[in-house]
């Protein structure tokens, strides 16, 4: 949690007055949305409106005091600070964990700066080798997305929720978790995903993300710049 804490809290340095801020989902992110929280109160940090990335953090943010607005009112987000479940040396990542993956990619493809935030475990020589890939599908016909998924290459799981239900996203939808392991060509399997009806979105977040920053056990932190 340290290292999160610390990758996410190093971020927020790059918000500065007057930006429209993604907020992201899950137990990395929440440390940036805290910390914005605590600069504002502190009056370090003004005039910032956040756009959260799941209904659990807009809750979250709201509590804590951040103005929020909405892609309606700001179709044009400054920096959006998030998590990652894997990340390649070309900073391509897999998102989708917290099962937000739909609105976080709406999100990140309006912002002029997307950060993911990470500790050293989620780097990866290959997507797919550490982590599944997770598709949110429609309820109705889901069993034949399996199917086709299936067909892709995947071992295919159905996301459970805590109490051992189904998992449901903010929008209503499945989630299934795609275990392909190294992904040699991320972009065509995102075609294949992307093209198919019924898969309402993947975490394949290819080409959208600005800036990693990485904190390590050993110490330090390292920020990548996607060229
Ligand atoms: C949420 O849907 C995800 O994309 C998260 O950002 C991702 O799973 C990383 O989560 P943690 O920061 O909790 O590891």
């Amino acid at each position: 949690m340290e290292l999160k804490r610390r990758a996410a809290e190093y971020a927020v340095e790059f918000i500065a007055p007057g930006m429209v801020v993604g907020l992201g989902h899950g137990s990395t992110a929440i440390f940036a949305v805290r910390r914005i929280a605590e600069l504002l109160q502190q009056g370090r940090l003004w005039d910032i409106l956040g756009v959260p990335c799941s209904r659990q953090v807009e809750a979250e943010a709201r509590a804590l005091g951040i103005p929020l607005t909405s892609l309606e009112e700001h179709p044009v987000v400054d920096i959006t600070i998030d998590g990652a479940d894997e990340v390649d040396p070309a900073l391509n990542v897999i998102k989708g964990g917290g099962g937000a993956l739909l609105r976080e990619k709406i999100v990140a493809q309006n912002s002029r700066r997307e950060i993911i935030v990470v500790d050293e475990s989620k780097l990866s020589p290959a997507l797919g080798t550490k982590w599944a890939v997770p598709v949110e599908v429609l309820p109705f016909g889901w069993r034949t997305q399996a199917s086709f998924l299936e067909s892709l290459g995947a071992e295919v799981k159905v996301r459970q929720g805590e109490d051992g239900s189904v998992f449901k996203t903010d929008q209503g939808n499945l989630i299934l978790d795609c275990h392909f392991g190294p992904i040699a060509d991320p972009y065509a399997l995102a075609d294949r995903l992307n093209g198919r009806a019924g898969i309402v979105e993947h975490g394949l977040f290819l080409g959208l993300v600005t800036d990693v920053v990485v904190a390590f056990a050993q110490g330090g932190v390292q920020h990548m710049v996607r060229r």
